[in-house]
């Protein structure tokens, strides 16, 4: 294993992404979030015009290719076909992880986004939602869907603010360091390749890069989805003593709960509209 599990391919492929289990139990957190935010259809409501193939790298199960996909008629639509269908456009789901790529669905393939296996300037649209920060060099990548990007084409580069959930991971770096052996609870996801990192990489390969932030608060009234949470993230958080770790986390969570109604903290996702 590399220094960094947040970079391992190893740990990406066949742990933390090896299928999306952890991934989903990770988003079922956002059922709690108020207001609601579909970023995938956010996404594809961004991407009207885009006729070419559209690259979805770090694709994961593959929730917005599929939204995508969506928006491509099926081929015997024949002439009739509506104003919001795209005739001419192929979405294809890319991910380091086989496990991932696998469940996107074709057309598909495993890729790591620092080097694609993609000509220069031949996508409509190169989607890197929640991803980048897994990359070993996130510059690197950003440079790679600079380069396979077509003139006139978008790339949206989603992640989270620095401040993302904080409250949250706050508490689970208490409950760690209430667990003697543990190590310490690592933060880096969002420190690694947050909004406002993101937005200055971004500004050295597109000529234009919008931030579209999409604040919100999750609230809890048990809980089980912030002890999930915690549990997705076990490939980050290596020590013998993790189900103590998530056994405090419970009950860190319950007390606040107890004392204040609802466990409430704050989330904020964002994406890059870069052309
Ligand atoms: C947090 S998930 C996000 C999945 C999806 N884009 C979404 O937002 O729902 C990160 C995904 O990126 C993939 N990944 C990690 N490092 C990668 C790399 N260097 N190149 C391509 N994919 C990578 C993982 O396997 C995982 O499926």
């Amino acid at each position: 294993m590399s220094a960094d599990p947040y970079t391992d391919r190893t740990v990406l492929t066949t742990e933390a992404y090896a299928d999306p289990t952890r991934l989903t139990a990770r988003y079922s957190l956002y059922r709690h979030r108020t207001p609601p935010v579909d970023l995938a259809a956010i996404a594809a409501g961004l991407l009207p015009d885009a006729a070419g193939p559209v690259l979805d790298i770090g694709c994961g199960p593959g929730g917005y290719t599929a939204a995508l996909r969506r928006q491509s008629p099926p081929s015997w639509s024949g002439p009739s076909a509506g104003p919001r269908e795209r005739p001419h456009r192929t979405v294809i789901a890319a991910d380091l992880s086989f496990g991932m790529v696998s469940v996107a669905g074709r057309p598909g393939f495993v890729a790591d986004v620092t080097a694609l296996p993609v000509a220069d300037r031949s996508c409509g649209a190169v989607l890197a939602m929640h991803m980048l920060y897994h990359a070993t060099d996130p510059e690197a990548g950003v440079r790679e869907l600079a380069r396979v990007v077509a003139p006139g084409g978008t790339v949206l580069i989603s992640t989270n603010d620095a401040e993302d959930k904080a409250r949250l991971y706050q508490l689970c770096a208490d409950a760690t360091a209430e667990v003697p052996d543990a190590p310490p609870w690592d933060r880096a996801v969002n420190r690694r390749f947050g909004l406002a990192g993101a937005q200055e990489v971004a500004g050295r390969y597109f000529a234009s890069v919008e931030r579209i932030d999409l604040p919100g608060e999750v609230v809890l009234t048990e809980p089980g989805p912030a002890v999930a949470f915690a549990a997705s993230t076990r490939s980050w958080q290596p020590g013998d003593p993790f189900s103590r770790v998530l056994d405090r986390v419970r009950d860190r969570v319950a007390a606040v709960i107890a004392a204040e109604g609802a466990f409430r903290f704050g989330t904020h996702p964002g994406i890059l509209v870069c052309r």
